[in-house]
């Protein structure tokens, strides 16, 4: 059944994914209902209803499921029983497959396996001597990631020794790890695929991710540096990860390029993802809209890019000397900016988002890198104050 315009789109998690789901699904005259640790949570900001809540609440999660016609999530560290919860009274979508298999990375790389999908050498350890055991497999040196709870980065530990192995265990208290081999990478690209209830596809990528600290710094469309039969592969992998995870909604999957030329399955994501952020300006239509077309039951829109661009994040560490210069970054001829109404800017913290359209490629680059530039040098808006309406900035 069709969930028209008019009807309640439930999201669990209230950050910035959230909050541009909402903004999608208000231009698409939804009205939105969000789980969220605060009232003024990036998502909250924007809903006409919100559930205060942590993301293991089954009750706010029951709560935000009578008030929806339909739940989403914005985040796969969901606690299923929370998201069963909100199942039981409008459908979940993605599922709780997806969502079980992408929150912890043990059951997402057996997943994977059993699809037969490219992933690297890794292996599940428990304790000391599956440790030492999963090393002799991966060799050295190798990542030991948390299996749930981890993003950006944390919950991992890069390790060159078994010493090395032993210690970062300890520190991750002691948890259930995967442990990979540490890969010489060539590069790191996305493909996000929205999926509908009828299993209709569509692809929006590859988008090629370079990472600063093992945080997304940039996206760029299109991947320049991939060719184009691992570009396809990435594609097809994608749709069919999604149909065997019987999903609806969006999967963004990351990939590894080995410098071997491996194209490798790094890990899924059940939702609106960083490195699709440039398809708001980008592509005829947003991976937001994509996403409530597909648990809405709409017919998905067209992945159609119309433009090369590039996404750039905005980290809190930007805010050290007081706000960035917006006026200055938003002198640079298309470039878009986003910021999701965080008020505390901590050191690498998603604080929001620049993205550069161009001609071509190398023009939308070096439009972030003006753009990203003026943030912290006040040169540019000062021009542009100087001169009407900005007349006198670059061009
Ligand atoms: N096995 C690996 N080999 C080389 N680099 C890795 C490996 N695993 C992770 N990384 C680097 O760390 C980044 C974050 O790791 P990832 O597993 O995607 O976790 P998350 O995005 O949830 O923090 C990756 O995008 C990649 O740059
Ligand atoms: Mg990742």
């Amino acid at each position: 059944m069709t969930i028209l315009p008019g009807a309640t789109i439930g999201v669990l998690g209230g950050g910035q994914l959230g909050r541009m789901i909402g903004l999608a699904a208000h231009r698409l005259g939804y009205r939105v209902a969000v789980l969220a640790d605060a009232p003024d949570a990036p998502g909250a900001l924007v809903a006409d209803r919100v559930v205060v809540g942590a993301l293991d609440d089954a009750a706010a999660a029951a709560t935000l499921g009578r008030e929806a016609d339909v739940v989403t999530l914005e985040v796969e560290h969901v606690d299923p029983a929370a998201a069963a919860a909100a199942a039981v009274h409008a459908p979940l979508r993605p599922g709780l497959l997806a969502l079980r298999t992408a929150r912890d990375r043990a059951l997402e790389k057996a997943f994977l396996v059993a699809q037969g999908a490219p992933v690297g050498p890794h292996a599940v350890v428990e304790t000391d001597a599956d440790l030492l055991r999963a090393l002799a497999h991966t060799g050295l040196p190798a990542i030991l990631k948390t299996t749930t709870e981890g993003y950006d980065g944390r919950g991992q530990r890069s390790v060159c020794s078994e010493a090395e192995a032993v210690a970062a265990r300890a520190e991750l208290r002691g948890q259930r790890l995967v442990v990979e081999a540490r890969l010489d990478l060539a590069l790191e690209v996305s493909v996000i695929v929205a999926r509908g209830v009828d299993g209709a596809t569509i692809a929006m990528g590859p988008f090629e991710n370079a990472h600063r600290d093992h945080i997304l710094d940039v996206s760029t469309y299109p991947a320049a540096s991939l060719d184009p039969v691992r570009s396809r592969e990435a594609i097809t992998w994608a749709g069919r990860l999604a149909a065997a995870l019987d999903l609806v909604g969006l999967l963004c999957v990351e990939y590894f390029v080995t410098r071997d030329g491996r194209l490798l399955v790094n890990e899924l994501a059940p939702r609106p993802h960083n490195s699709g952020h440039l398809t708001i300006e980008a592509f005829a239509a947003s991976q937001f809209e994509q996403l409530v077309r597909a648990i809405c039951g709409l017919p998905l829109a067209l992945a159609q890019p119309r433009s090369a661009a590039v996404m750039g994040n905005l980290l809190g560490d930007l805010w050290t000397d007081g706000d960035p210069d917006w006026v200055g970054a938003l002198a640079v001829p298309d470039v878009h900016l986003h910021l999701y109404g965080k008020r505390a800017a901590r050191p690498g913290r998603k604080m929001g988002h620049l993205t550069a359209l161009g001609a071509d490629l190398a023009e939308a680059v070096a439009r972030l890198r003006t753009a990203r530039a003026a943030l912290r040098d006040r040169s540019l808006s000062q021009r542009a104050a100087g001169s009407a309406a900005g007349r006198g900035a670059p061009r």
